[in-house]
């Protein structure tokens, strides 16, 4: 949990999957799972593995100061829902939103996407240089989530600042004070969320946040607030952080390995983007590790897990197994099991926004490969940092600069 590990985790997880691929961290007593096979088995199993962390959290806002309590007592209480939640009831959540996620509403996303990708790239191509995670790959996840929740343009600094909030709830890096300013914004959130919600009821529209709230299964009442907002809060981390963690790394990997680039730049078609796409959800894996609870106990390469315990499936570690991907620390856009990779899990908990993340990357990347080349870092610019997060990886920033394409 050391910040200069979480920020470069490559080399322990390498070391990880070939001495100890089931660890005890000895300050947070988190177990680490780091094979490929042992995470999908891990993951898939969900009766040993519980997503339901009970009195077990490692979130901030869970935590037992009784300061943070008395704050979050001011919003609506942390209901457990799709991705902090087992079947079955994992399933009748998952229910209420997979219709939002169709390939139907999807596709009648793409022109928002792209209309969207050219007004961030029109924005700057005339500096020739631009901080491409606040620029564009911030941007353009932002965007499109906010315009499935309801949320006007003018508050898309709100919702940055709450997703912010929310990975720092997931850090495992707050003091008590850090904890409290998490609070105080999670209930913010809420309260601002309520009212859209409110809202939707009263005069729905074909936004993803009118088929959340509305939507009734199986004859049973439509979702209450309180699970509404746990719903929304993973959608929102999970819908911003990760995409534009994924589209920022990619131009980092393009910047560092130009004989992947010049394959682009020889065809830059939608087969090839694509491949280019899958190669950098497996390199980066933006959710880098997911909690699990163990229900037993359970003996994995001679490690006994006593019932109880925390464990991290460590999906970045996993998608750079060799023993899955030949060489699997390399960048490499021409591998034939390029979609073997799990950044999106798998199993019940598959990335709710999988298709959704896969058509923004796609599309994203199309047009800046229409419109930019030439990437580099800003001469005058440090070497990027990766953020020091327990669970997620993604670089804060990359000041890039490049010719633009006329
Ligand atoms: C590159 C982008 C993304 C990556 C790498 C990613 C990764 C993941 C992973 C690894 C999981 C499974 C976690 C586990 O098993 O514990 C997951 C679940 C989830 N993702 Fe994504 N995600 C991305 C984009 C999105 C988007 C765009 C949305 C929504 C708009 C989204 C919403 C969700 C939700 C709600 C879950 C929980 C599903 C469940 O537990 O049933 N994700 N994601």
């Amino acid at each position: 949990m050391l910040p200069e590990i979480l920020s470069r985790p490559a080399a322990l997880n390498r070391r990880l999957r070939d001495d100890a691929p089931v660890f005890q961290d000895p300050e947070s007593g988190i177990f680490f799972i780091s094979r490929y096979e042992d995470v999908l088995a891990m993951i898939k199993d969900t009766a040993t593995f519980s997503s339901v962390m009970g009195g077990k959290s490692t979130r901030a806002i869970e935590s037992k100061d009784p300061e943070v309590r008395a704050i979050m007592a001011e919003g609506y209480p942390n209901v457990p829902t799709m991705l902090t939640q087992d079947p079955p009831l994992q399933r009748r959540y998952r229910k209420f939103v997979d219709g939002a996620f169709s390939p139907a509403n999807l596709k009648s996303l793409e022109p928002f996407i792209e209309q969207t990708s050219h007004e961030l790239v029109t924005a700057f191509i005339d500096r020739g240089e631009c901080e491409f995670r606040a620029d564009f790959a911030a941007g353009l996840p932002l965007r499109v989530i906010a315009s499935q929740l309801g949320a006007p343009m003018e508050d898309l600094h709100k919702l940055l600042e709450w997703t912010n909030t929310f990975i720092a709830n997931l850090s495992m890096q707050l003091d008590a004070e850090g904890a409290r300013a998490v609070a105080r914004s999670v209930v913010e959130y809420q309260h601002y969320f309520v009212e859209r919600l409110e809202e939707r009821r009263r005069s729905p529209t074909d936004d993803i946040l009118s088929k959340v709230v509305n939507a009734s299964i199986d004859g049973e009442q439509p979702l209450n607030n309180a699970e509404c907002l746990s719903m929304l809060n993973q959608i929102l981390v999970a819908g911003n952080e990760t995409t534009a963690s994924t589209f920022t790394e990619g131009v980092w990997l393009l910047i560092n390995h130009p004989t992947q680039y010049d394959i682009i730049r020889r065809d830059p078609s939608p087969e090839i983007i694509s491949c280019f796409v899958e190669e950098v959800l497996r390199v980066t894996s933006s959710s880098a590790n997911s909690p699990r609870r163990t229900t037993r106990d359970v003996e994995l390469h001679g490690v006994m897990i006593p019932e109880n315990a925390i464990c991290f499936a460590r999906f970045a570690s996993a998608n750079q197994d060799d023993a899955q991907f030949p060489n699997g620390m390399k960048f490499d856009i021409t591998r034939d099991n390029l979609k073997d990779h799990i950044a999106f899990g798998k199993g019940v908990h598959h990335c709710l926004g999988a298709a959704l993340a896969r058509r923004e990357l796609n599309i994203g990347f199309q047009v800046i490969f229409e419109r930019l080349e030439n990437f580099r870092l800003q001469p005058d610019a440090k070497e990027p940092q990766f953020s020091p997060n327990a669970l997620l990886h993604g670089l804060p920033s990359l000041p890039i600069a490049f010719d633009g394409i006329n």
